[in-house]
């Protein structure tokens, strides 16, 4: 069985991070697409910098659900996998399911990884960890000195993670575009995304082709909601351990 596996913020949600377009995806009264922007990061570093840490923190505190943990257990049971996700945050890495994990080649963050910061100008790239510069919260907008400096050039670091109006990794559309060029898929699942980006349903259709069943998990409707199979509207916690359980045994 090959499946391919679109996932947004909406599968954290129950872990506790705030979706982006939900009410608690503000934060000090900002919102979120306002400050993921290369504009915001050139007018005001400290403040981005603040929100990128506050949520680095908040996702370190989290754990993986059981949304998580059933794709994992569907990675698994297939032949041929990958998992797109638009999240930043690392649950899908962390979440097992007997023991296992996900595998590195399974995994596409088509949207970068919060906790890598690289440099707003060279190609330098860090994990937060080996940062040194890395300073704690001051509370209110930092001071530029403090913040994080490329070791290479001086050039302020940011985090790694795609902003809007930016282009995604190529490398990362090449591993989906590579995966999708291996035939269809027997079942796409679309979980807890608005899918606004066009690349995102444009994947989800394509992976499905003319006879693979596309379902979407999410309590709300979507642009993806007329053209998928089922639409399950449930949250991912919830829905997701039965779903896999079924067509897994489908499959069998
Ligand atoms: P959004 O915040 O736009 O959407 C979250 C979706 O999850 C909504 O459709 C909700 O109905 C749904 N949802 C909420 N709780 C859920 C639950 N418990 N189970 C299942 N679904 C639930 O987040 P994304 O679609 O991920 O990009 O946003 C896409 C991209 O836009 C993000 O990656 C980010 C953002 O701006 C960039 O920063 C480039």
């Amino acid at each position: 069985m090959r499946v391919l596996v679109i996932t947004g913020a909406g599968i954290s949600a129950e872990s506790g991070i705030p979706t982006f377009r939900g009410k608690d995806g503000y934060w000090r009264k900002l919102d979120p697409a306002s400050l993921a922007t290369p504009e915001a990061f050139a007018r005001n570093p400290g403040l981005v910098w603040e929100w990128y840490r506050e949520r680095r923190a908040g996702i370190r505190k989290a754990e993986p659900n059981a949304a998580h943990e059933a794709i994992v257990r569907l990675a698994n049971g297939a032949r041929d996998f990958l998992l797109v996700t638009q999240n930043v945050d690392d649950l899908h890495t962390r979440a097992r399911w007997n023991g296992k994990q996900l595998r590195e080649d399974h995994l596409v963050q088509i949207h970068g990884d919060i906790f890598v910061t690289r440099c707003s100008r060279c190609d330098r790239k860090e994990h937060e960890d080996e940062l040194a510069t890395a300073s704690p919260s001051s509370g209110g907008q930092e001071p530029e000195r403090e913040l994080p400096r490329c070791l290479d050039c001086g050039a302020l670091m940011r985090p790694g993670v795609v902003w809007f109006g930016e282009q995604l990794d190529l490398a990362n559309i090449h591993k989906v575009e590579d995966f999708l060029a291996r035939g269809d898929c027997d079942a796409v699942l679309v979980i807890g995304t608005t899918a606004m980006f066009g690349y995102i349903g444009d994947w989800a259709v394509r992976g499905a082709g003319d006879s693979g069943q596309l379902f979407e998990i999410n309590p709300e409707t979507t642009p993806l909601s007329d053209v998928a199979t089922e639409c399950v509207r449930e949250r991912a916690a919830v829905a997701l351990p039965g779903l896999v359980e079924r067509i897994l045994a489908r499959s069998a």
